[in-house]
């Protein structure tokens, strides 16, 4: 995808509603996506690129992308996290193509210019030439050709990089109360329990409205609600840092009965008393936090969701790939100390989530109808007006006021 400057964009203007009505176009246009690559992933942004626990050693690597720009992220034998952009200073190819691993080098196949784990360029194959015929000209500076550098920050354990040199430190882009709620499951040295990966065939801004939607988790989701994980009448609501482009949206019981009350006599096809589980040690929970929450869904602008349900924790890492195609990566995590009995918990809960899961596979296909269905209606728009037209927090989970914060904070970016 080229990238394209603010000129090359010509859309239709916003609709006068603002943030209530979302023109179907911003899911299309491929210059929208284009101007989002620059402007949000290689712009004043810190964009999750995995946990610490996932490169524990020195010399270890993974690579990963922000927005669909390839990367790399390695970890030094002091501990420091470095970052670099995985193209070639040469002609451009792919260096690192493991998605993780432990090397002190990092070589490109193409012609074998080397690296070091900071991306500076240590080696050139017949840099002098041969016999004194061929090679680099005696101006050449290896000090000149390193791999483009990213910015690195961590907190509790999370790894984030940035494009930008400029930008405000990332305890400041989370901001104090995200990093409130960061810090309910980031406060323990976590482990790495699997991943579990999906191609979605939509826009991946379906997905950041999806996960700051309490709208749909009740309704959608007929295995929430008919057991009891999520309902719209549990107790709980979305919280929005000053900004807006973050979000969480926590959920917990309140009493059976309330619960089953706001659902009686209303005709909603998710609630079903008669059902009960073959197995019910799927739902078998552990108390854990001092805060309990059915459901802590946490969504850092612009890539990460960070999810609690029930005893199952994880990272969910949003890699754009096309106008209307975008990579879900799911990482599992439990803690360190975990026991025998917990891990096997978060392992078989782990079941709840992922391309699969019991209570999310219809989210990925939520965001493909949608994808389906506005081919031809691009200068339509959706509406977003449950909860009112705020875009304040709130106390309930009857609101899409999250996704409204979310479009307000991205036109800024955007200048759309
Ligand atoms: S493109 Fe990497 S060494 Fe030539
Ligand atoms: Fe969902």
């Amino acid at each position: 995808m080229n990238t394209a400057s603010a000129e090359q964009i010509t859309p239709g203007p916003w609709p006068v509603e603002g943030v209530t009505r979302i023109p179907y176009r911003a899911f299309f246009d491929p210059a929208i996506y284009a101007q989002e690559q620059e402007r949000i992933f290689r712009g004043h942004t810190w964009n999750y690129v995995g946990l610490e626990a996932e490169i524990p050693n020195a010399a270890d690597f993974k690579a990963t992308f922000i927005g669909d720009t390839p990367i790399v992220i390695t970890r030094n034998k002091e501990g420091v996290f470095h970052g670099f952009v995985n193209r070639c200073a040469h002609r451009g190819a792919i260096v690192c193509r493991e998605p993780r691993g432990n090397r002190l080098r990092h070589q490109c196949v193409y012609h074998q210019w080397t690296y070091d784990l900071q991306g500076n360029l240590v080696g050139v194959p017949f840099r002098g030439g041969v016999a004194g015929k061929g090679g680099y000209p005696s101006d050449f500076q290896p000090a000149e050709h390193s791999l483009r550098k990213l910015r690195v920050e961590t907190y509790k354990g999370l790894i984030f990089a940035s494009f930008a040199d400029d930008i405000e430190s990332l305890e400041d882009y989370l901001g104090p109360d995200m990093r409130h709620w960061l810090d309910r499951l980031f406060s323990r040295p976590v482990q790495v329990l699997g991943y579990a990966r999906q191609y979605i065939h939509a826009n991946w801004k379906l997905y950041a409205e999806n996960t700051r939607d309490p709208y749909h988790a009740s309704l959608l989701h007929l295995f929430h609600t008919t057991f009891g994980i999520y309902r719209a009448a549990m107790g709980g609501g979305v919280i929005m840092d000053d900004t807006k482009r973050h979000d969480m949206l926590r959920a917990f019981r309140i009493s059976e009965a309330q619960e089953k009350e706001a659902y009686r006599g209303k005709d909603i096809r998710t609630y079903q008393e008669q059902y009960t589980l073959a197995d019910p040690s799927l739902l078998h929970t552990r108390k854990e936090f001092d805060v309990e929450l059915t459901n802590h869904i946490q969504s850092i602008f612009p890539c990460l969701v960070v999810q609690q349900i029930q005893n199952t924790l994880a990272t969910r890492h949003i890699l754009p790939k096309k106008p209307d195609e975008f990579e879900l990566l799911f990482t599992f995590f439990g803690y360190e100390n975990d026991d025998a009995e917990l891990r096997a918990i978060r392992i078989k809960q782990a079941n709840l989530v992922g391309p699969a899961g019991y209570i999310s596979m219809e989210d990925g296909h939520a965001a493909e109808l949608v994808q389906q269905a506005i081919v031809r209606d691009q200068e339509s728009a959706s509406f977003i007006e449950f909860g009112g037209r705020n875009m304040e927090s709130e106390e309930n989970l009857l609101t899409e006021s999250a996704i409204r914060g979310f479009w307000q904070y991205y036109r800024g970016v955007m200048n759309l």
